[in-house]
């Protein structure tokens, strides 16, 4: 298969992470007799410094061209401390997702057997987690009417759904329920909420079409807690916009680190695949941070594309590395491997079978890891 994906590494830690999936994703091409074209384009924080514009419009054309487009982190500390800045590295990426009309973002979080023991919640909570979750990525209060009053002692964020917008990423909600363990979670505030009391009711509605799918509801805060009380309790969670960007960082904690979570952005142009971690600024250019997020999202990409062997081989590689304790400072606190390390060793097991022995010493020096 002949893929042109746009690359856009972004911020901080995006460029380092991104650079271990495209090492990965050759190895892939390799190994299956695949053609994968990279084109660079600017985003974020690194595009406001060159062009003054987080998302220019070169990037966007690149990436409307694209088959895909992988990403990697948004966001730089100088704008941190300075909410009144009128233009910031996120609008890029949030722009991205409204002009590609990406509105699905979907979250997978596994746990790794290898990892269940360092987990911060107890082995008996993690063990079997398998959730997915759907959260609208082009509605709701990060995109509604906004505004700061004149005397700047007010100001306000709308929420707005239409039924459009709940019935497309609904309809991929249940898809993907009867394809799992067939069980759809519906998370909002309907207690309070107008938006939520029309997502109950339209997912209600479209719940009818799939009898074999069990569909549950819990409100914002209960599902909260419910993820760290028994998250294995979940299979499908569908969400709105704001309350799935807060579940899914919550739900990284399952898998013992955000340096783990995956995603994929689909909808009605260019699918965009990127880590759930941000830039992580302090980790900048060290060469500490984990790849294995943005690795995962390259095994997305690929399965987007029904690539399904070439993505299960990335999985199968990454879950050698933790198994092996091949892993960056945030998973292994006594043996650091680096980033490129890393990544290094993944792309190589792909290449080679698994039935080579691997020399962990030669993965610190930086040499060939297989002997
Ligand atoms: C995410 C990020 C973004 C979001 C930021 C960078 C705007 O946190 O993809 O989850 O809030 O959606
Ligand atoms: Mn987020």
């Amino acid at each position: 298969m002949k893929l042109n994906i746009a690359l856009l590494p972004g911020d901080g830690i995006g460029p380092e992470v991104t650079q271990q999936a495209v090492k990965v994703l050759d190895a892939i091409a390799e190994k299956h007799q695949h053609t994968f074209k990279y084109t660079k384009a600017l985003v974020g924080a690194a595009a406001i410094d060159e062009t003054g514009d987080p998302l220019p419009e070169e990037t966007l054309k690149i990436c409307s061209k694209a088959d895909a487009i992988l990403f990697g982190a948004i966001g730089d500390p100088k704008y941190d401390n300075n909410p009144n800045i009128k233009i910031r590295p996120e609008q890029g990426l949030l722009q991205l997702r409204l002009k590609l009309g990406l509105y699905a973002n979907i979250r997978p979080v596994i746990t790794y057997d290898s990892l269940i023991h360092k987990s911060n919640l107890k082995e008996e909570v993690v063990n079997g987690v398998d959730i997915v979750i759907f959260r609208e990525l082009t509605g709701g209060i990060y995109f509604g009417e906004k505004k700061l009053s004149e005397d700047g002692l007010t100001a306000y964020d709308t929420c707005s759904y239409s039924v459009e917008e709940i019935d497309r990423i609904t309809h991929l909600a249940f898809n993907a329920a009867k394809i799992r363990r067939k069980k759809l979670t519906l998370v909002d505030k309907s207690n309070v909420l107008e938006t939520s009391k029309l997502w109950r009711n339209r997912v209600i509605e479209i719940g009818k079409k799939h009898p074999s799918v069990e569909l549950n509801f819990l409100y914002a805060e209960n599902a909260a807690k419910q993820l760290i009380l028994k998250p294995t309790q979940f299979d499908v969670i569908l969400t709105e916009n704001m309350i799935g960007d807060i579940l899914s960082d919550e739900a990284s904690v399952i898998s013992g680190s955000i340096g783990l979570l995956a995603s994929a952005s689909v909808g009605k142009h260019t699918a965009l695949f990127e880590p759930i971690h941000g830039s992580f600024p302090r980790a900048k250019g060290k060469n500490i941070a984990n790849p294995l997020a943005a690795i995962l999202s390259a095994a997305l990409l690929l399965e987007h594309f029904e690539l399904f062997e070439e993505a299960e081989s990335i999985r199968a590689a990454v879950e050698k590395s933790i198994e092996l304790n091949i892993t960056t400072p945030d998973l292994n606190s006594t043996n650091h491997f680096s980033t490129t390390n890393v990544g290094t060793f993944i792309s190589d097991f792909i290449l080679d079978d698994e039935n080579t022995f691997y020399n962990k010493d030669n993965i610190d020096l930086g040499q060939s890891t297989i002997i």
